[in-house]
């Protein structure tokens, strides 16, 4: 199996990075092909210049998105690992999100209409899974109550939409203490569900 790590976060000692390196010690162990993208690391632009904007087809990206695409369909597996930030992802994952997942690539929209609704869009990206994990330092519940956008919009309005499927989710929740206790059982938990991955 392929696995494409997408990692989001600026410091090598925080949390999120004791679970890349967990995902990563896991992986290994699994025997799978790895591949990270880590976006801070390769300074990724995260602004989608105009150059890029409406590309149907691809014909205008440029080469840094086209090969973040390539391993994109190498991959069989996608894992995102990224600290949530207003309720939502970092926003250089966010500006990968809309450079990569272009139209004609991830997703087109299909002639057929429906009412109220236009065209019906089709995901390119049938045939790949994907997991979240990310972390958020309230409570679970403030995510539930006020619509857990954490991880909603890129699993559902984003992974789901363009045709991958499952999309799993693993989120660490109360961060703001964290001692080696915690620490333990929370990538002992990663280890769990990387290792059951198939
Ligand atoms: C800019 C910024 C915005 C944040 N917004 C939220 C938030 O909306 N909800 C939340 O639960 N935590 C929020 N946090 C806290 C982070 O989610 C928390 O520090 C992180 O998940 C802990 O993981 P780390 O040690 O790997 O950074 C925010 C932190 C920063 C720096």
């Amino acid at each position: 199996m392929k696995f494409l790590i997408i990692y989001a976060h600026p410091n090598p000692k925080s949390l999120n990075a004791e679970i890349k390196r967990e995902v990563e010690r896991t992986l290994a162990k699994k025997g799978g092909e790895v591949k990270i993208l880590d976006l801070y690391k390769e300074a990724f632009n995260a602004e989608l210049p105009l150059k890029e904007l409406y590309t149907i087809g691809n014909h205008d990206t440029s080469e840094v998105i086209k090969k973040h695409q390539q391993l994109i369909l190498w991959s069989d597996w996608l894992i995102f690992i990224y600290p949530t930030w207003w309720y939502n992802m970092p926003a250089i994952l966010k500006g990968w999100c809309d450079r990569v997942f272009t139209s004609h690539f991830a997703y087109k929209f299909t002639p057929k209409k429906i009412p109220y609704f236009g065209n019906i869009p089709l995901g390119l990206l049938k045939g790949k899974k994907a997991l979240i994990i990310n972390t958020y330092s309230s409570p679970f519940l403030a995510e539930q109550i006020y619509g857990g956008a954490g991880h909603k919009v890129l699993g559902k309005n984003i992974l789901r939409f363009c045709g991958i499927s499952p999309v799993k989710h693993l989120g660490f929740y109360r961060l703001a203490v964290v001692d080696a206790e915690r620490i333990g059982k929370i990538l002992e938990k990663v280890r769990k569900t990387v290792e059951s991955l198939a």
